[in-house]
């Protein structure tokens, strides 16, 4: 509060006031004093300052002048005194509720230009990333089986030695174990063994065991063998299985759906050929090789094939009948052939991958390469 208006604290007599003429004067006083506050009330908090010191009604200036100025006025002064308290209250309330208006309306001015959005500035692009080349390839597998009448579907990674190996007439001392070499995990003393599967063929079992024929199924999914890392093998890679089982299946129709497939893969240049192979769960079993897509077949010098002019893609075969007793289908109705196809190095193939590694290394400069 201003120091010019210490007055107030006084009394009139005390100030030499009796004369109605000089009471205009000191009123004029104290609304120069208040004109002056309420100028450098700029921002909020002096505003309340203000209003507390002059309207408060405990000690606010008008307070202080009703109680020290008017209350005790002589008869003569307290006509003059009221009307002129009354017009300083009126301009006093008047400024106050002005000034008040005012810094709202400067406050919201400044929020509105802060808020204000400003529609040519470039956007916020957020980077979406894109289907990994692997998953590309496996999306592709299935859109062609799907065109043909087999169904998706998955299974777990975590499996029993019964679906990995057993129930897919492999006994526990059969050689062929070694290949599949695997990760078994921890599991408490006399639980059930567990491991992480080394193909997706379990699925075969697990969807015979639920399903009756016909089935015409592939199986996308992840895969882990104890296998030492190189430019063609991971410890971890996908495959997708297929199976198809039904009264009326031929070795034909085996080899035509293969070659179907291979080509809508490849491209209808590419040529497929059976070579004999073993699996103990197929009878007879087949390594499928397609004409190498990198020297058009012709062999001779080229690093890909390796001079042979073909390459080596998935195994498969007619499926064995001892697997029909594991899942009791009648072995002597029933036939099919199943196949376990290797995404990775498929997709090496189709696109000129040299690295298997860098399917799974997550560098983005090659990941942008197959948007
Ligand atoms: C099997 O895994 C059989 N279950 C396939 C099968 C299914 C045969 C149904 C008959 C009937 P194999 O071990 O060959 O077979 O593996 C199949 C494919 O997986 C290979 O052709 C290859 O493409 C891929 N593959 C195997 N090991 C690796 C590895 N370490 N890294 C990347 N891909 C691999």
């Amino acid at each position: 509060m201003s120091e010019k208006i210490s007055s107030i604290a006084q009394t009139l007599p005390h100030l030499g006031v009796n004369d109605p003429a000089r009471v205009g004067a000191l009123f004029a006083e104290v609304r120069a004093a208040f004109d002056r506050d309420a100028s450098s009330a700029g921002d909020e908090a002096s505003w309340k300052i203000l209003r507390d010191a002059w309207l408060g009604r405990k000690s606010g200036v008008l307070t202080l002048v009703t109680d020290n100025w008017l209350k005790p006025a002589s008869p003569e002064l307290k006509r003059a005194v009221g009307a002129a308290l009354n017009e300083l209250r009126a301009h006093v309330e008047a400024q106050i509720e002005e000034r008040r208006k005012a810094l709202q309306a400067s406050t919201e001015q400044t929020a509105a230009a802060r808020e204000r959005l400003d529609l040519s500035l470039p956007g916020v692009e957020r980077p979406i990333g894109s289907r990994h080349l692997v998953r590309q390839v496996q999306e592709e597998i299935e859109r062609i089986f799907l065109s043909i009448g087999f169904s998706v579907v998955e299974g777990p990674e975590i499996e029993t030695p019964y679906y990995n190996f057993e129930a897919l007439n492999i006994p526990e001392y059969h050689p062929v174990r070694d290949d599949m070499d695997t990760f078994y995990l921890d599991v408490p003393p006399g639980a059930k063994p567990l491991l992480l599967r080394t193909h997706t063929s379990p699925m075969q079992i697990r969807t015979m065991e639920k399903q009756k024929p016909p089935v015409r199924i592939i199986v996308p999914g992840k895969v882990y063998r104890r296998d030492n890392p190189d430019a063609t093998h991971s410890f971890m890679f996908h495959q997708v299985e297929g199976l198809a089982v039904d009264t009326d299946i031929t070795f034909c129709e085996f080899k035509g759906t293969m070659e179907y497939f291979i080509r809508e893969f490849f491209g209808p240049s590419v040529k497929t050929r059976f070579r004999p192979s073993y699996f103990p769960f197929t009878e007879p079993s087949a390594e499928l090789d397609a004409s190498c897509i990198f020297c058009g077949g012709r062999g001779s010098g080229c690093a890909k094939c390796k001079g042979s002019g073909w390459i080596e893609l998935f195994g498969a075969g007619m499926v064995d009948p001892s697997v029909y007793g594991f899942v009791n289908y009648d072995a002597k109705k029933l036939s099919g052939f199943a196949f376990g196809l290797g995404p990775d190095r498929m997709a090496m193939l189709k696109y000129g991958v040299e690295d298997i590694q860098t399917f799974f290394q997550n560098d983005v400069r090659f990941l942008r390469q197959f948007p």
